[in-house]
């Protein structure tokens, strides 16, 4: 079954051909970050108008790349929330109008749990049940999956995503937006027992998330100096942050683990692009007799890869949705 999958919900315009929810024919992703980048975040205004001038061109080239035309598509899938609406609206109703022209099955598809389908296209897929850790721009979530369509929620940030926390605190060094891979690229230069930032864990045995007090940390720590910061000061920072925020969410992941007994963790979403993240958890994972799984590097972020692969799930257990159906801005979990 080949599915045509579909993702807008944020700065990412996305299509994808995935055949029987695990071969990857073609992941096209055209990024808008170059146009959030001056103003330090996505601008929704701008991200719907993007969209709307990339989603037919991404699509064409999703199905050249996987040799293919609109004849072979058994079934769509697009995003259908959390996510902008603005945003969101562009490729769902891309999806209902092509299924609908052809009379094809089509889903729409919760992007978190998107994210959890990009573990099973990777190398070595986890098998169930295992504890993932989601961690992007917009969420930190701990789930306990038992099942192809049962993620419990153990968890989540109370405060700021851990991808936000990078984004904020690389946004007051000055070093741009989005800030993960830049401050992950500086950490490696640094010495990240160089400053004590606060490690947050709320209660110890709970599976919540708090990064607020972290990047307070950091700038109330670039508030108090003096002197003006050199390149190595700036490296020592990035480790430094960098270092609290893996403490705090290998800690949680592996304790989560250990808790549902569960023998394989894994990460997805933006954050699990960080190289001294897998590192870390996949250390912390060994000491426990545990395995971690991780997503191909280039579906980390968002892609339209995992949106076909949890699409094709839901259409052939027959979840499918309607032409009134309309998109969401938050989770509903
Ligand atoms: O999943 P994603 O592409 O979009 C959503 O938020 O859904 O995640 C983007 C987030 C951004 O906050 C970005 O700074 C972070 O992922 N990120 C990273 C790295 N690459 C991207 N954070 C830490 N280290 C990285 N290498
Ligand atoms: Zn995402």
């Amino acid at each position: 079954m080949i599915i045509l999958g579909i993702e807008s919900s944020c700065d990412e315009t996305a299509a994808a051909v995935v055949e029987d929810g695990c071969k990857i024919l073609s992941s096209i992703v055209s990024t808008q970050v170059e146009v959030h980048h001056k103003y330090g975040g996505v601008v929704p205004e701008l991200a719907s108008r993007m969209h709307m001038e990339a989603i037919l061109p991404v699509v064409t080239q999703a199905l050249e790349t996987a040799g293919i035309t609109m004849d072979d598509i058994d079934g769509v899938a697009a995003t259908r929330g959390p996510g902008l609406v603005g945003a969101l609206l562009v490729g769902f109703s891309f999806a209902k109008a092509f299924a609908w022209a052809r009379g094809l099955p089509w889903t729409g598809v919760n992007h978190l749990e998107g994210h959890i389908y990009s573990v099973f296209l990777g190398k070595t897929p986890p098998s169930l049940p295992f504890v993932i850790l989601l961690a992007s721009g917009g969420h930190t979530n701990l789930y306990h999956v038992t099942s192809p369509n049962d993620f419990e929620l153990m968890g989540q940030t109370r405060d700021d995503a851990a991808g936000e926390a990078f984004d904020k605190v690389a946004k007051m060094l000055g070093l741009g937006y989005p800030g993960g891979a830049v401050i992950e690229k500086l950490a490696a230069k640094g010495d990240p027992g160089k400053i004590r930032f606060p490690r947050s864990y709320l209660d110890k045995e709970g599976f919540d998330f708090s990064f607020s007090g972290l990047k307070s940390a950091v700038a109330r720590h670039l508030q108090q100096r003096k002197e003006p910061l050199t390149p190595e000061d700036v490296a020592d920072i990035a480790a430094s942050f960098q270092e609290a925020v893996l403490d705090v969410l290998s800690f949680k992941l592996i304790n989560a683990a250990r808790v549902k007994g569960c023998r394989t963790v894994a990460l997805a979403g933006g954050v699990s692009a960080n190289t001294a993240l897998g590192r870390r958890v996949a250390k912390d994972a060994a000491a426990r007799k545990m395995t971690l799984a991780l997503p191909p590097l280039s579906l980390c972020g968002d892609n339209a890869a995992m949106i076909a692969a949890r699409g094709h799930r839901l259409i052939q257990d027959g979840t499918l949705c309607q032409l009134d159906h309309d998109v969401f801005s938050r989770t509903r979990v």
